[in-house]
């Protein structure tokens, strides 16, 4: 064998083996002192021998699993308009939405979140708005926050929801069409929202959002999620519902339900948010939550509250998603990265055309609407569900309508438990 030219053979030199021995002592004591000790890692770096299991889920379904989670000191950056895929992109239908369906948005945030939580949404959805608003207790020049004569905590949030629809009602109500509400952990996809939008009129008494169903006959919108009122419908809010006694008057309670009982008192409409083809774009929990499959329990509260029966799977969410909720900070940048620059080369994108837009008789007998008047009942104001869910889906496929009529409106459920939200 030619082995034996190449130098001493195996065993036969005493060098070879001292090697072997000293070699396989130190390998001994090696693996004894990894073995011996899950804390020290000399050859990690201090910060990952210190680093405590993740204290951000990736799905967290409670804004406390979220509390602590903050984003980036520094902004990520942009790319430039004349880089890559940049250089090809042709906006020119989202930018004629913009100036057709303006946007204001409102942002539900308070002076401990103003860092970590409202300067990431600052940083990322929110310059895709035509206004932004950060509404607080305190003014702070980082994110140009609105300090509201609230004061804060779980318990004001109603307080505050009103308070800032007045604020924008005496400031802003020219500056948009539509009037949106989102949490400092909302992340929302503007350009899919206009494209939502676009079929109805600011003019229509209506709103938008993730439908729940107790509580309120019409459902009501997660607040989460977040939802979206036509101008009409922050009219009514503000003039009709605000100072009467048929909306309360407190600052306590859900801010959502509060909401959904407003609005039905004012007799505006739960809008249908789902796509053409019935898939949903409002959601209140992270993408994850909504495409994995039998990821929480089949009594988790979701389930029972939601308007519509949720999909699972890739049939969960439209294509032209709005918005998604318990986003941390960290996740607003990926996701941006993710939505407005990551491409798959060679394949390009048309936009789908505009669609029709609908009057307000397409979307609910015209005699349910009319202004309600202080001395309206609630009785009188329940709406005509059927009739409502049959018109609002004459642009869809038949077998969706009717699938549709089945999903009558259940009565309050008051024993469902509260979600955290
Ligand atoms: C951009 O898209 C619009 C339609 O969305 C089209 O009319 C226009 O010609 C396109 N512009 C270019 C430069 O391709």
């Amino acid at each position: 064998m030619k082995i034996t030219d190449l130098g001493p053979r195996n065993g036969n030199h005493p060098r070879t083996f001292i090697t072997l021995l000293f070699g396989t002592v130190l390998g001994f004591m090696f693996a004894t002192f990894i073995s011996s000790t899950t804390v020290r890692q000399p050859w990690l770096p201090e910060y990952y021998r210190q680093r405590e299991p993740p204290s951000v889920v990736s799905d967290p379904h409670t804004g406390n699993e979220l509390r602590e989670a903050s984003g980036p000191e520094q902004d990520v950056g942009q790319h430039a308009a004349h880089e890559e895929v940049h250089a090809h992109e042709n906006a020119s239908l989202a930018q004629q939405l913009e100036r057709e369906v303006r946007i204001l948005c409102w942002v539900m945030t308070n002076p401990s979140n103003h860092k970590k939580k409202a300067l990431h949404v600052k940083r990322t959805w929110a310059g895709r708005c035509n206004k932004i608003l950060f509404m607080s207790s305190v003014e702070d020049p980082l994110i140009d926050s609105v300090a509201l004569p609230v004061s804060e905590g779980r318990n004001n949030l109603w307080a505050k929801t009103k308070a800032a629809f007045k604020y924008i009602y005496q400031h802003h109500l020219d500056d948009a069409d539509w009037f949106l509400k989102a949490d400092d952990d909302t992340y929302v996809i503007v350009e899919n929202l206009r494209y939502m939008l676009y079929s109805y009129s600011p003019s229509h008494p209506i709103y938008f959002g993730c439908r729940f169903k107790p509580y309120v006959k019409q459902g009501y919108m997660s607040g989460g999620a977040g939802y979206v009122l036509s101008k009409e419908a922050v009219k009514r809010f503000v003039e009709d519902a605000i100072p009467n006694p048929i909306c309360r008057q407190d600052g306590d309670g859900a801010e959502d339900v509060e909401m959904g009982k407003c609005m039905e008192a004012v007799k505006v409409l739960a809008g249908d948010s789902r796509d053409s083809v019935g898939r949903g774009r409002f959601f209140p929990f992270v993408p994850e939550h909504h495409l994995i499959p039998n990821h929480v329990d089949k009594d988790f509260w979701y389930l029972q509250y939601a308007y519509y029966k949720p999909d699972e799977g890739l049939d969960c969410c439209s294509d032209n998603a709005i918005s998604f909720h318990y986003v941390s900070p960290n996740q607003m940048y990926v996701l941006d990265y993710l939505i407005y620059h990551l491409r798959p080369y060679g394949i390009v994108a048309h936009s789908q055309p505009l669609p029709k837009k609908l009057s307000l008789g397409d979307i609910v007998r015209v005699d349910d609407l009319g202004k309600t008047t202080t001395t309206t009942t609630k009785k009188s104001n329940q709406l005509h569900q059927h009739q409502r869910h049959k018109a609002a889906n004459s642009h869809r496929g038949v077998a969706q309508a009717v699938d549709e009529t089945r999903q009558d409106v259940t009565d309050p459920d008051t024993k469902a438990n509260e979600p955290n939200t």
